[in-house]
């Protein structure tokens, strides 16, 4: 039904060749996976892809973004160079509020199950 990319050649060919993989799961987080993490999660490349970003705003409802990495990402990301400083605080509440988006995501496969079901139906009805 959805067209993904075919990412465990993407990252078998990052590794080949010494590249980083990024994912972007904006469009993943809450949707893929048996627990709805992602389609990282999905096809079981967490240890091979070196960045995963989504965002808080789709599928969880609330506000704002992550990225996701090893320690010298994170070292790399935080550093506060004057031109790239990008490292800052999101606000209690918007953290309380994804953590519990996550933790209904994790709790309630029904929901996700509904959605897909939702999708069949209306690919099947454009396609009549
Ligand atoms: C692929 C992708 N990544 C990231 C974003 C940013 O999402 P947001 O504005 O909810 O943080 C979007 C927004 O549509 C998107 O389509």
């Amino acid at each position: 039904m959805a067209t993904k990319a075919p990412l465990t050649g993407i990252v078998e060919l990052a590794e080949k060749y010494d590249a980083w993989v990024m994912v972007d799961e904006a469009h993943a987080t809450g949707i893929f996976g048996e627990s709805g993490a992602g389609v990282v999660a999905k096809l079981g490349l967490g240890d091979r892809v070196l960045v995963q970003m989504g965002t808080l705003g789709k599928a969880l409802g609330g506000f704002g973004a992550y990225i996701a990495g090893s320690c010298a990402l994170r070292e790399l990301l935080i550093t506060p160079l004057p031109q790239f400083h990008i490292y800052y605080g999101a606000a209690p509440a918007i953290m309380a509020t994804a953590l519990a988006a996550i933790d209904l995501v994790e709790r309630e496969p029904e929901r996700r199950e509904a959605l897909w079901s939702n999708c069949r139906q209306l690919a099947q009805g454009l396609k009549r």
